[in-house]
């Protein structure tokens, strides 16, 4: 069992038609604490979000920064992809919206996970764009919890580059390499896995999400409204 602050798994309800794979996601999350799942995403989401990701003028796509609010700083040592979030505006936005918001009611009665919130943006990495090691949140803060990386390039080529590398620990230097085939979905737990995305060698296209914790006080609210 991964360490996550889990009574038990649960029975499975009836959460419609994703209830296999939201199964077999939670199954991996609860077993290692991540999921890599090719041919995951329903195929007519691909299809919408796809369109949708290309119909954004590339003057809406922002260079990306780290870190949040007044911590948020360019830093093109880091990355050097460029985002557009998710607001769901649109019907396809809507759509992974509503999406992820059944792998959330889901990860939570299985996994007792508490998420709360769930944030996400398009990515467009050009030729040539990274993003170096990092962690999405850091341990102690308990905001990010669940990290979620689909991806929406059809025929990605081995000597394209542009892998995800999920490593497994801190000290881990080799790490799982994953294509960014179109349909896959990756997740896993924000803390605790490291990551870097190598340089694409074409545009690359995919979506990040963060499902996070309530951890809002009388001073803070949090996640802002
Ligand atoms: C991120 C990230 C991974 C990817 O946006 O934080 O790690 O494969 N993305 O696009
Ligand atoms: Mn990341």
């Amino acid at each position: 069992m991964y360490a996550l602050q889990t009574k038990d798994l649960v029975s499975n309800g009836d959460f419609g038609h994703d209830d296999t794979l939201f199964g077999l996601i939670a199954d991996d999350i609860y077993q290692q604490g991540y999921s890599i799942r090719h041919n995951a995403l329903p195929d007519s989401l691909v299809q919408a979000l796809t369109i949708q990701q290309q119909a954004i003028p590339s003057i809406k796509f922002k260079e990306a920064g780290i870190g949040r609010d007044n911590l948020y700083a360019k830093n093109e040592f880091v990355r050097t992809d460029e985002i557009c979030w998710i607001t769901g505006e649109t019907e396809a936005g809507q759509r992974w919206l509503n999406w992820a918001t059944a792998l959330q009611v889901f990860l939570n009665r299985r996994l007792f996970l508490g998420l709360f919130s769930f944030e996400s943006h398009f990515a467009h990495y050009g030729p040539g764009n990274y993003y170096k090691r990092h962690v999405d949140a850091f341990k102690g803060e308990a905001n990010r919890v669940l990290s979620i990386v689909v991806y929406l390039n059809s025929g990605w080529a081995l000597h394209n580059g542009g892998e995800l590398v999920l490593y497994k620990s801190d000290t881990d230097k080799e790490g799982v390499k994953v294509t960014p085939l179109q349909g896959t979905i990756v997740a896993f737990l924000s803390e605790e896995f490291p990551h870097e995305v190598l340089p694409a060698k074409r545009d690359r296209y995919s979506i990040a999400g963060w499902f996070r914790v309530n951890t809002s006080n009388k001073d803070k609210v949090d996640p802002p409204v």
